[in-house]
């Protein structure tokens, strides 16, 4: 009864509701309830931010981590401003030093380069911030406590610095065909690629842009063969080539890393361009390499969510499959838009 009562809304209701949606806003509000096709991802919003809004401020509390890095890229994009004004901050350096106060008791080595951050910025930002009454107790705090284990190693200090400016030996040529060099390779070589290639390419991916610095993603790697080929098969877009995969990687985004559903899309786009800087490196390694779509679909999320032990706010934002290229492989052509198609300058109407 139940499935015909499905089968009836998405053949008879649905559809035309979609297309009325289109021109009145009540109707989408009714087609999301009954369409259902965002409901994961509503719900994952939602789940993320439930978590990252009741952080603990518990040491390895991934809220609070995500907190204090966006506060601390806060801190240093005040730093730089020019001018410099002579009070910034009040309204988040209160939560900033105690976020920092609870993380430096996490006896995890994982989170030590952060701090170390956190503290050379808080110190730098203190050094130069007028007295006021929302930051002098905060100061005093800060001052108060013991330096993190990274801080006292290391002798250079992470604040904001002028970029070396010398020119690089790259150039645009040498960028081109790199572009055009890679494509989707779906044909591999049975042959493993060294972690050492795969974790170089994710030193360079890792040095991607991310909103507010948060990094809200990890690259699950799976380089045994089977589990590759396993994982592999569950996006739709694989059919038919996902058996000679010799390692997958699936970028997962952590939806816990915001405090408004206003984020949602971040997620996406910082995983994207990480992907892009893992792909090019990786050529430049000789690996090639192929994105795979991951589609809303709710039997496939959960076969994935089980697969990496996913948590609900946990989602996956693409696969790359990577291997050798097989040289007896081919790659489809792949036409690429003109300049013309994709480009305007200063154009402000239709
Ligand atoms: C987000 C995304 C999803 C993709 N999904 C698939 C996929 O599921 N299966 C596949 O064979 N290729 C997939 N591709 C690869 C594209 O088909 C490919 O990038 C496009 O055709 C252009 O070819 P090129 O990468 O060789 O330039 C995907 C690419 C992107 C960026």
């Amino acid at each position: 009864m139940r499935s015909l009562i499905k089968k009836l809304i998405n053949t008879y209701f649905l559809p035309p509701l979609w297309r009325l949606a289109v021109w009145w806003p009540l109707l989408a509000d009714i087609y999301f309830v009954f369409s259902g096709t965002f409901r994961r991802e509503h719900r994952a919003v939602l789940h993320g931010k439930l978590q990252h809004t009741s952080a603990t401020k518990e040491a390895d509390d991934q809220g609070s981590i995500y907190t204090l890095r966006r506060n601390v890229h806060r801190l240093e994009k005040g730093l730089v401003y020019r001018p410099r004004r002579d009070v910034f901050a009040r309204d988040y350096i209160g939560d900033t030093v105690a976020i920092y106060q609870v993380l430096l008791q996490d006896p995890n080595e994982r989170i030590a380069p952060l701090l170390k951050w956190a503290h050379d910025v808080l110190k730098e930002y203190f050094s130069v911030v007028a007295s006021d009454p929302a930051i002098d107790p905060p100061r005093e705090k800060f001052a108060a406590l013991p330096p993190c284990s990274a801080c006292t190693s290391a002798a250079e200090e992470w604040i904001p610095y002028q970029r070396d400016s010398t020119p690089l030996n790259i150039t645009i040529e040498d960028l081109e065909k790199l572009a055009w060099r890679r494509r989707s390779v779906r044909w591999y070589q049975d042959k493993p690629v060294p972690r050492e290639v795969i974790d170089r390419a994710m030193e360079v991916a890792k040095l991607s842009p991310s909103a507010c610095n948060r990094q809200p993603f990890e690259f699950r790697v799976l380089d045994d063969v089977e589990l590759a080929r396993k994982v592999g098969a569950i996006p739709m877009g694989t059919t038919g080539f996902s058996q000679n995969f010799p390692c997958l990687v699936v970028i997962v985004g952590d939806l816990n890393a915001y405090f408004s559903e206003r984020d949602r899309h971040v997620i996406y786009v910082d995983g994207g361009l990480a992907a892009m800087a893992f792909q090019f490196a990786l050529e430049v390694q000789g690996v090639g390499s192929c994105c795979i779509n991951w589609p809303d679909i709710e039997p496939l999320e959960k076969k994935m969510a089980k697969a990496l032990n996913l948590d609900y706010n946990h989602r996956p934002v693409m696969c790359i499959s990577l291997g050798y290229p097989d040289p007896t492989g081919t790659v489809p052509y792949s036409q690429k838009k003109s300049l013309d198609e994709i480009r305007s300058y200063n154009k402000v109407s239709k």
